[in-house]
């Protein structure tokens, strides 16, 4: 008998490669100048490489029309897998009509390079109202998740896909870390609990807590910030990601931490993306999920802890990965350390916390956010990124 640990089980049983072969490769090239093709957009891109690097396990390909229902009204795929979120390869009418039904179509990405194969089965219209406000809980063409959906084609183009050339993230190369890495890095570390960290935003100390303390009971972290599409005013990527770099160097147990880039677009969808990221993460070899306050959320269109309550709506081992839920964080001045209304006997002006609009705003007239709520050389950072895009 092996004493090896068996590591978790991708969603949906078997992770997904769906990266081409040489020999395919070769075979789609050939072809390259005789297919017919759609030009993808940024979300499309990196829809295409997290399907194709295993990321969205069980999906082979973008969903046809029994996979996307099941998901829009009961959360799961036609087979009953859990998934919260379609995927799904939108264009016009105008682009889909000359398209053939079961042939091939060579996949662009905005530069005009041929970067992947999509095996076309199915067109199908979509009511775009319903994806709405079953997805996203709205309607409001304000919420960005909505706006990219009315924004998009009236047409889904479902199939498998081949992923031919990959987005090399020229600014974190050393942080592309797929899921069948992430899996034996964590089985040469011995991590048998491994607890996986969303992120969209800078990191703050309330971010740095409650990492800390669900680190206090698994074997290691795997901080794993979005870099796909975010909204205009999130902060970019790489500055994002130069804040995680200064912030490990300074103040995390190195050999229990791995740094990885999501390569994923953010959808804004509040409790359903959180479901979302957590399968994700599962697939990337985690067994816990963060989930903090208002996971996923923007603006006031969900309530503070409703990307926690979804996860009762499934059987644990359903989802198969084990969300660990904390509350509102902030910096606590009668005790003087970070805490939650569950740890700390603060008053509410006792608190700091900000907004991450507050901080931006801070940021953008010079000033630095205070150290309660942001480690010194985190925010030197952000300041220096800032004022350097504002001129
Ligand atoms: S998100 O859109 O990726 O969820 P963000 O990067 O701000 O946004 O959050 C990353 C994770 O930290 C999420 O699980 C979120 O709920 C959690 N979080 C952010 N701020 C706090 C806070 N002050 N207290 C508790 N959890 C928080």
């Amino acid at each position: 008998m092996s004493h090896q640990q068996e590591a978790i089980a991708p969603h949906g049983g078997k992770l997904v490669n769906r990266i081409a072969t040489p020999e395919q490769r070769a075979e789609f090239l050939s072809k390259a100048d005789f297919l017919p093709r759609v030009q993808l957009d940024a979300r499309a891109v990196s829809d295409l490489e997290m399907i194709a690097i295993g990321g969205f396990s069980p999906l082979t390909g973008f969903m046809n029309q029994e996979d996307y229902d099941r998901v829009v009204t009961q959360m799961r795929l036609a087979n009953g897998v859990v998934w919260s979120i379609p995927i799904t390869l939108s264009v016009t009418p105008q682009v889909a009509s000359p398209l053939p039904e079961g042939g091939l179509i060579r996949l662009d990405n905005p530069k005009g390079e041929f970067i992947g194969v999509l095996e076309l089965t199915q067109k199908y219209e979509y009511d775009k109202n319903r994806e709405a406000v079953n997805v996203y809980r709205t309607d409001d063409a304000k919420h960005p998740g909505v706006q990219v959906l009315y924004n998009q084609g009236a047409i889904h183009l479902a199939g498998d896909i081949w992923l031919l050339q990959r987005d090399s993230h020229p600014q974190f190369p050393a942080y592309q870390i797929d899921p069948a890495a992430s899996r034996q890095m964590f089985q040469a570390k011995g991590w048998k609990t491994i607890v996986g960290f969303q992120t969209r935003n800078p990191i703050h100390r309330a971010h740095e807590y409650i990492q800390k303390c669900a680190l206090e009971t698994v074997d290691g972290l795997f901080l794993h910030p979005l870099v796909g599409a975010t909204k205009e005013d999130d902060i970019p990527a790489d500055v994002r990601m130069r804040c995680y770099e200064i912030l490990l160097e300074n103040y995390y147990p190195l050999d229990r931490v791995i740094l990885a880039i999501n390569p994923a677009a953010m959808r804004y969808a509040g409790p359903r993306e959180a479901i979302f990221h957590a399968l994700v993460r599962k697939n990337y070899g985690c067994t816990h999920f963060i989930v903090g306050r208002d996971h996923a959320g923007v603006g006031d269109y969900y309530g503070t802890y409703d990307a926690q309550y979804i996860f009762d709506e499934f059987d644990p081992s359903e989802l198969g990965i084990v969300p660990m839920k904390f509350e509102h964080a902030f910096y606590c001045l009668r005790t003087k350390q970070m805490g939650t209304t569950k740890s700390s006997p603060s008053k509410p002006e006792e608190r700091v916390h900000l907004s991450g609009t507050k901080v931006r705003e801070m940021l953008r007239r010079g000033e630095l956010p205070p150290p309660e709520f942001s480690r010194p050389e985190v925010a030197a950072e952000l300041a220096r990124a800032i004022q350097l895009s504002v001129g």
